[in-house]
C-alpha cells in the first residue's frame, strides 16, 4: 500500500471507529481505497436512500470502475453484527443507512469462484421473494454454486461452498439532503484475484485497463437489471 493510499485508510479507520467504539476489538482487513464517492443517477443526480425501491437490486462500481457493488433497501433496519472470517479474524459489520437504516451494499463478487453482474449476465442477484435454493427471501443468492449471503447480517455465508462472507461497502447517510456516499471497502474483496482472473473480460467491457481506474467523485447507481442482460435466479 502507498503512503497516500494508507494515509487515507487511517483516517477513514479513524472515522469509523469514532462512530463505533467497538470498532476497537476487531481486527480489521484492508481497504484498497477510501474515496468518499456520491453515489448518482445516470442523469448525475444524487441518489435519495428514501427512493430507493424495497426489493429491488441496485447496481454501482466502486472502489475501481471495473469492481461491481449491489446497493439494497433492505425491507426492515439492520443493526450492527460481527462477521467472523475462517482464520479467525472479526470485523463489525455497522448495519444500515439511510432514513429507516435499511440500505445496505456489498462487493457484488462471490468469494467462492468470483462470479459477477457483467452486462451480459448475472449469476448473483439479491432476492426479496423466496430464493428457491434458500428457501428463504432477503438474501444475495450466487447461482452458479448456490451460495447464500445475509444482507441483512454483514453479507455472511448461510449456505453454499463460498469461504467466508461478501466485502462491504461502508455508506454514509446525509439526512439533510437524503444523499449516499460510498466511503470504502471493509472485509476480503478479492479485487487483485477478480481483475486477474477476468482481465480480458474486463477489457472488453471497460475499456483496455480502465476496470483498474479508481472512482473518485461520483459513482453511477442502475438498477441490475437495466445493466445486466440475462439475470439468472435460483
Ligand atoms: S462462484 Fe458463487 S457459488 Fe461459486
Amino acid at each position: 500500500m502507498d503512503r497516500r493510499k494508507f494515509v487515507k485508510l487511517c483516517t477513514a479507520t479513524a472515522a469509523l471507529v469514532a462512530a463505533n467504539p467497538r470498532l476497537l476489538a476487531q481486527t480489521q482487513t484492508a481497504s484498497t481505497n477510501t474515496a468518499r464517492v456520491k453515489l448518482v443517477d445516470s442523469s448525475g443526480q444524487p441518489i435519495r436512500a428514501s427512493g430507493l425501491k424495497q426489493g429491488e437490486t441496485y447496481l454501482f462500481h466502486y472502489p475501481f470502475a471495473g469492481t461491481p457493488c449491489f446497493l439494497v433497501r433492505l425491507p426492515k433496519p439492520a443493526g450492527d453484527t460481527t462477521v467472523t472470517y475462517p482464520d479467525g479474524r472479526e470485523i463489525i459489520w455497522p448495519g444500515g443507512v439511510g432514513p429507516d437504516a435499511s440500505v445496505v451494499a456489498f462487493v457484488a463478487i462471490c468469494p467462492h469462484q468470483l462470479s459477477y453482474p457483467s452486462k451480459s449476465k448475472s449469476f448473483i442477484n439479491y432476492r426479496a421473494d423466496t430464493s428457491e435454493v434458500a428457501a428463504r427471501s432477503n438474501v444475495i443468492v450466487c447461482c452458479a454454486h448456490h451460495s447464500v449471503f445475509d444482507p441483512t447480517a454483514g453479507g455472511k455465508v448461510v449456505a453454499g461452498p463460498a469461504p467466508h462472507a461478501l466485502a462491504t461497502i461502508l455508506l454514509q447517510h446525509d439526512p439533510s439532503g437524503d444523499e449516499l456516499h460510498a466511503t470504502g471497502v471493509m472485509g476480503i474483496e478479492l479485487f487483485g484475484d477478480f481483475f486477474k482472473a477476468y482481465r480480458k473480460e474486463l477489457n472488453e467491457e471497460f475499456g483496455r485497463g480502465q476496470y483498474k481506474q479508481e472512482v473518485t467523485d461520483s459513482a453511477v447507481v442502475r438498477t441490475l437489471a437495466e445493466y445486466t442482460s440475462e439475470k439468472f435466479n435460483c
